[in-house]
């Protein structure tokens, strides 16, 4: 197929986090594919933000980026660089996961990395203009067939549920947050809030959660750390490109009455 295509169905069951690679820089034509990709999308919702390919081998003696051994034998990383503004987080995390999903039709493995990976390192390969912040990276590369068993057990065993998600019903809502929504109450809407579900979310938290309301789907986060606008940038993205795959129709909007929740935050709604 080339170009930017891609099936975003098949992209997201396929993708998970991948710590460990072959050791093997990128091709060029896997290069190329990438930034052409990245040259064609850009975040939405208006917001400024750059998506950087970053190797080790970018100079003559290889640089440094390292991960405090959370990742092996990455030579290329993906570094998300953002404009800060209010929504800013959470459209650059939209946009990076379509790089990612991108990357992943490739055949390629990635890791969403918030936490375990040197600034400084990245920092000297990247020039940060001061109003700019660069809060995720992630490997992109050839999965090693050789697993660290070891290190993708600890990686397990910190989050038990790892790879896991939540069931349907207790992330989707019917109306109110008292009903919890069935698939096929859910409609031509079942499949999209089922990618949403296997989105990947810092510590596989999976704070996000939506209520369908009228054919109007509100979506919420809840916050809980740093990572709360990111993870849910990762939803709408598996959310809206599903939608866009399977030619249902609709857009992003912020809403003035929807339903509440204390413990929630509103985002944004799909009209
Ligand atoms: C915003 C964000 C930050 C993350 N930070 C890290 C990290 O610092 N280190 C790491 O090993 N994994 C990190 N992850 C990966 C998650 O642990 C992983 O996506 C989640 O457990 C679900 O597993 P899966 O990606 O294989 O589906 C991060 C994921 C997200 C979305």
């Amino acid at each position: 197929m080339g170009g930017n295509y891609m099936n975003i169905i098949e992209s997201i069951q396929k993708r998970r986090s991948v710590r460990t690679y072959s050791g093997e820089p990128l091709n060029g034509d896997h290069i190329a594919q990438i930034e052409q990709f990245i040259k064609q999308t850009q975040a939405p919702f208006g917001v400024k933000a750059r998506i950087e390919l970053v190797s080790i081998h970018s100079s003559g003696e290889p640089v440094k980026l390292g991960t405090y051994g959370w990742v092996k034998g990455a030579c290329e990383y993906l570094a998300l660089i953002y404009e800060e503004s209010p929504f800013a987080e959470t459209a650059a995390a939209y946009w990076f996961e379509q790089v990612v999903l991108f990357c992943t039709s490739l055949g390629l493995g990635t890791c969403w990395l918030g936490g375990s990976f040197s600034r400084s390192d990245f920092k000297k390969q990247i020039s940060l203009k001061p109003n700019e912040k660069l809060k995720i990276v992630s490997p992109v590369g050839y999965a090693s067939d050789k697993k660290r068993w070891f290190m993708e057990k600890i990686v397990v065993n910190a989050d038990k549920h790892h790879n896991s998600r939540k069931p349907f019903g207790e992330i989707f809502f019917d109306k109110d947050f008292n009903n919890p929504l069935t698939e096929i109450k859910a409609g031509a809407y079942a499949k999209p809030l089922e990618m949403l579900r296997l989105a990947p979310s810092a510590n596989n938290k999976q704070e996000w959660r939506a209520v369908l309301e009228n054919n109007i789907l509100h979506f919420y986060k809840a916050p809980y750390i740093i990572f709360d606008s990111i993870d849910i940038g990762i939803a709408l993205c598996h959310f809206e490109l599903t939608c866009r795959e399977l030619g249902i129709e609709g857009k992003f909007e912020i809403l003035d009455i929807f339903p509440k929740n204390e413990k929630l935050k509103y985002v944004i709604s799909w009209i």
